[in-house]
């Protein structure tokens, strides 16, 4: 048996704060749990260092594309690192490695018959003279008529075409885009419409992932699944590898996600190993990450394995809800956010990771506030956990000299001991941190 367990790709646009490792630690929790089981355990991740966020932020700042992903890769590898996250293979998706086996994919996809070419009409700004990704065109959702992006609808969750936007707008320069023909490439998700069905009601049956998980993908599945254009017009990315689409990207529903297996894949061959040792039917995967990304993990993702015909569907889903701070959501734009450089500067890594943990927004969204965050440390991790182990240490040094004396445990404690375990474990592979660490407590 194996365990794979995936964590979420960041977007190297900006630096980490508290809301992203509150939806990643349980990754490394787990990875960390079933190594000391004893099972074998593969835990990779990496950062997204294509698609828009990163080539805004370049212009914004007047540098490259490539100087912006160096920094914040370079930033969230010592974040993980002093937060001692256990990847086996922490990468990025500008990688040559990724890039390669993402095209791979791409071709498997198209010569599987899951890919076809269609001309459609895509928002293009004419002042800033380049067709729009779909986060850059803004206006009302359609659908709930919040104020959205054109990828999705953070207050309804709705997946949408950004030319369904009502009033549309460039989020560079505020104009009204037009709408202009280009070609590109789409995914017959409609294809594993049945698949899907099947495959999310077992997840169901079992209890193998979160209820947010559960519940919206569901709703997708109702609404039946659109195929969609999986490639774009873009600066940066996987190039499309067709004749005639030169210039063009795969899009992250298929590039990004597909870093869990390219990862794999890369350390595989680092480490001398059978990939399909890791990757198979028998494969128990875990994949850990925040509400937002759902759809990718539960539609995109398993739609893109059976198309390349790969077994080892995901089993486990740990979709975290938010954290807010004091009360508030976090927003790197109007930087109300703890950035996690700082915090390492000032606290223990064992003092977040217990906050994270024991607060942890497993069912719905919790609030991180110093004052709390102070209280926890103090009351609970030192004066009640700390003090524990301080004064079972102190008194092998008085009474024993220091030396744990050969004696037989009392038959009541050692069995409850032993329970404990199992019965902590157990609230562990089913992703309930939280209680295994009141429980254990
Ligand atoms: N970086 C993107 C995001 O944060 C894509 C994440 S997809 C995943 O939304 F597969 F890596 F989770
Ligand atoms: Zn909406």
């Amino acid at each position: 048996m194996t365990i794979f367990i995936g964590g979420a790709w960041p977007y190297a646009n900006g630096s980490l704060h508290l809301g992203h490792i509150a939806a990643l630690l349980p990754g490394d929790i787990l990875a960390r749990y079933y190594r000391q089981k004893g099972e074998k355990v593969l835990y990779v991740s990496g950062s997204d260092c294509n698609g828009t966020p990163i080539s805004i932020r370049a212009n914004q700042e007047n540098t490259t594309i490539k100087a912006i992903a160096d920094r914040y890769h370079d930033e969230f590898q010592q974040v993980f690192n002093k937060l001692g996250f256990s990847y086996d293979l922490y990468t990025r998706t500008d990688a040559s490695h990724h890039h390669k086996s993402v095209q791979k994919i791409f071709l498997t996809l198209l010569e599987n018959r899951y890919l076809y070419k269609k001309k459609i009409e895509q928002a293009y700004c004419e002042q800033d003279q380049q067709f729009l990704p779909d986060r850059f065109v803004e206006g009302i959702c359609p659908n709930c008529g919040a104020r959205a992006r054109g990828d999705q609808c953070d207050s309804c969750s709705k997946i949408l075409d950004p030319l369904e936007l009502i009033d549309k707008r460039c989020k560079i320069c505020g104009t009204a885009p037009i709408i202009k023909e280009t070609e590109h490439f789409y995914f017959s998700f409609s294809k594993f419409e049945e698949k899907l069905k099947a495959y999310t009601a077992n997840a169901e049956q079992e209890k193998l992932w979160r209820e947010n998980a559960i519940n919206l993908t569901k709703r997708y599945l109702a609404e039946g699944l659109p195929d969609r254009a999986v490639t774009r017009d873009l600066p940066n990315g996987v190039e499309v590898p067709v004749e005639g689409f030169e210039g063009k990207k795969i899009y992250v529903w298929i590039e990004a996600v597909a870093g869990y297996l390219t990862a794999s894949m890369e350390w595989s061959k680092l480490n001398r190993e059978n990939l399909s040792d890791w990757w198979n039917e028998n494969t128990i995967s875990y994949y850990i990450h925040g509400k937002d990304n759902i759809p990718f993990h539960t539609v995109i993702w398993p739609a893109i394995l059976l198309g390349i015909k790969y077994s080892a569907l995901p089993t486990h889903i740990l979709s975290n809800e938010y954290l807010t701070l004091e009360k508030r959501k976090l927003s790197t734009s109007q930087n109300w956010a703890v950035w996690m450089p700082e915090l390492l500067q000032k606290y223990d890594p064992d003092s977040i990771r217990y906050f994270l943990t024991v607060n942890a927004p497993e069912n719905r969204d919790t609030d991180f506030s110093w004052r709390e965050f102070i209280y926890s440390h103090n009351g609970e991790l030192l004066g009640a956990f700390g003090n524990f182990v301080n004064r079972t240490l102190k008194f092998i040094e008085k009474s024993f000299e220091g030396e744990i004396p050969q004696a037989k445990t009392d038959e009541d404690i050692y069995r409850k001991t032993k329970d404990l375990y199992d019965e902590v474990g157990a609230l562990v592979e089913v992703g309930h941190f939280k209680r295994a660490l009141e429980t254990f407590f």
